[in-house]
């Protein structure tokens, strides 16, 4: 694939190196076209060494080959990273001043914007409009990620990480379609921890590797995403608003008010269905006796939750639209699955086989998807990406019904 790597002038523009490296360890022909300021934070000298082709930034080097419209007919990939506030108004008002500009106006291919500046340049109206007016026109522009930016300041705005904006071109190029664009789509992910006092907790095993796979995998697909993470230790993927929870109270709280506006919502997590009665507020300490038992009392279950709100709502069209869960069964599989459908009251149930290494922190998984109509859908032994397109497949024929 021959992929045209813009960088604009962002102090991380030394993270598209990883970027670059990514797209050429994976056998792609990469052109690095800089921004002339983007050389004064990597060199020139870097880039061509990374990508084994010469490097320019305006339209006046090389003209015999007519590089400035060239490079964009011939791509199969545009991807701007970091792209900055200024490159995305250029790119937004089809000004043509430089190679990237130029490569921009060119390019027939899918882009990609990688958005990093500061939070309030980000949140600018002018910038709001100009990511907007590239949306419309189909280029994917993908939300920065939140966190520590240049300097002390913190907020929306930093670069996402270099693997995931990588997985999101892959994905685009594979040519995922668009089916949930516009869809506002909640997906909670992890698992949740009960505190028994400030040190210790009951939890479970589940990584988040699935629901994060169905976040990267939404946000291809063209969704806005929102993913509650319990306690996930994985990057955020790239694109997804991630709110972080602890335990099952507070995954509910964000779940619920995250799907008062959603058209899908997916319960990937693994929730604890108990937590201890009391939390303690100082450490338990070891007494000469037998310990004391630990009293537990029920959590909420969100899932069932979301169904029962949803028909008490009695709103149409019903909202959300499509709400999915997981369930992970050890025995008699199926027809646990079948059951647990019914009593939750959603409209598909992802029902795997755990045990044994099957499933929890593996980047496999295997699984039965169980729709409320009574049909069902094998989804063979694969990456959770895999599994998680599986799960959109069916979201989106239940989308274009509703
Ligand atoms: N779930 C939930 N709230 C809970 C427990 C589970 O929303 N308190 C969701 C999970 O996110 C998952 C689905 O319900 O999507 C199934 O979870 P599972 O633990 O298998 O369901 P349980 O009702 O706890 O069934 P079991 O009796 O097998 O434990």
């Amino acid at each position: 694939m021959r992929v045209v790597l813009g960088v604009s002038a962002g102090i991380a523009a030394y993270k598209a190196c990883e970027l670059l490296r990514l797209f050429t360890e994976s056998g792609h022909e990469v052109r690095v076209v800089p921004t002339r300021d983007a050389l004064r934070f990597v060199g020139e000298p870097t880039w061509a060494a990374l990508s084994g082709h010469p490097v320019t930034t305006d339209v006046w080097d090389g003209v015999h080959e007519v590089p400035h419209v060239r490079l964009g007919q011939q791509a199969d990939l545009v991807v701007v990273a970091p792209a900055t506030a200024d490159v995305l108004a250029k790119a937004a008002h089809g000004l043509a001043g430089d190679l990237l500009t130029n490569t921009l106006l060119t390019a027939r291919c899918p882009v990609v914007f990688a958005p990093a500046m500061h939070t309030e340049m980000w949140e600018h109206p002018a910038t709001r409009a100009n990511v907007a007016t590239l949306r419309e026109r189909g280029s994917i522009v993908i939300d920065p990620a939140v966190g520590r930016l240049t300097g002390a300041d913190t907020g929306p705005g930093r670069l996402p990480d270099p693997e995931e904006i990588f997985e999101i071109c892959r994905r685009v190029v594979a040519g995922r379609p668009r089916d949930l664009a516009g869809r506002k789509v909640v997906i909670s992910a992890g698992g949740t921890r009960e505190a028994l006092d400030p040190v210790r907790y009951l939890g479970n095993r589940s990584s988040g590797l699935q629901g994060y796979a169905l976040a990267r995998t939404a946000v291809a697909r063209g969704a806005e995403v929102t993913l509650v993470a319990a306690n996930v230790s994985l990057a955020d993927p790239a694109g997804a608003k991630v709110v972080r929870v602890e335990s099952a109270v507070e995954l509910r709280d964000a779940v619920l008010s995250a799907s008062a506006d959603a058209d899908v919502v997916v319960m990937a997590a693994a929730v604890a269905d108990f937590r201890p009665a009391v939390r303690h507020d100082s450490k338990i300490k070891k007494t000469a006796g037998e310990p004391e038992p630990i009293e537990l009392v029920k959590n909420p279950d969100i899932l069932a939750e979301l169904g029962e709100r949803r028909r008490a709502s009695g709103s149409a069209p019903a909202r959300p639209a499509v709400i999915a869960g997981f369930a992970a069964e050890t025995d008699d599989v199926l027809a646990n699955g079948r059951a647990k459908l019914a009593r939750k009251g959603c409209d598909l149930l992802v029902v795997n086989q755990v045990g044994a290494g099957l499933a929890f922190g593996t980047p496999d998984n295997a699984a039965t998807i169980l729709a409320a109509d009574g049909s069902q859908v094998e989804v063979p032994r694969g990456p959770k990406e895999d599994l998680a397109d599986a799960v959109w497949d069916q979201v989106a024929a239940r989308l274009t019904h509703a």
